[in-house]
């Protein structure tokens, strides 16, 4: 699936959409650099799945905590590079937890994604404006349309 957005208001009103379709277990990998609008994205998760958390990015943390009905963890790996990183993260402990995962920079953390793992990619589009992005969802073919 493939959409436009054209602010981080729309990114966000995307991000609640998509949190319906959400299971527990799933991984949800982000891909695309700096100010791609990845964060934005979780804090409309978030607004879905704990509407009362507070989101920010976990750059310092790495790992934040949104306790809703289903949890979603808000990892950024940013600064993870090997997979002892990853591991110190506690991501393969939340794996088992029976949440959801959202993984900023899951590009760092590639080869311990699991099967089954959603990619949310976000872009701009080539001819874009400034507060475009094209956002491509691969892995929930069947649950959105
Ligand atoms: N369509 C859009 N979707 C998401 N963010 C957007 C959009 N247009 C502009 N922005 C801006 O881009 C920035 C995205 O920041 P952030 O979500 O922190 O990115 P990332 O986590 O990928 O580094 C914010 O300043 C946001 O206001
Ligand atoms: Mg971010």
């Amino acid at each position: 699936m493939e959409r436009i957005t054209h602010s981080s208001a729309e990114t966000e009103a995307l991000a609640r959409e998509l949190a319906k379709a959400l299971r527990p277990g799933d991984v949800l990998a982000f891909r695309g650099g700096l100010g791609a609008g990845k964060t934005a994205f979780v804090r409309g998760l978030a607004q879905a799945m704990a509407p009362d958390a507070e989101v920010s990015s976990p750059t310092f943390a790495l790992v934040n905590e949104y306790q809703g009905q289903i949890p979603l963890w808000h990892f950024d790996m940013y600064r993870i590079t090997s997979l002892e990183d990853v591991a110190s993260t506690g991501f393969f402990d939340y794996l088992e937890m029976g949440g959801v995962l959202a993984v900023e920079w899951s590009e760092h953390i590639e080869p311990a994604l699991p099967e089954g793992t959603i990619f949310i990619t976000i872009g701009r589009p080539p001819e874009g404006g400034e507060n475009d992005r094209i956002i491509t969802i691969d892995g929930m073919e069947g649950r959105i349309s």
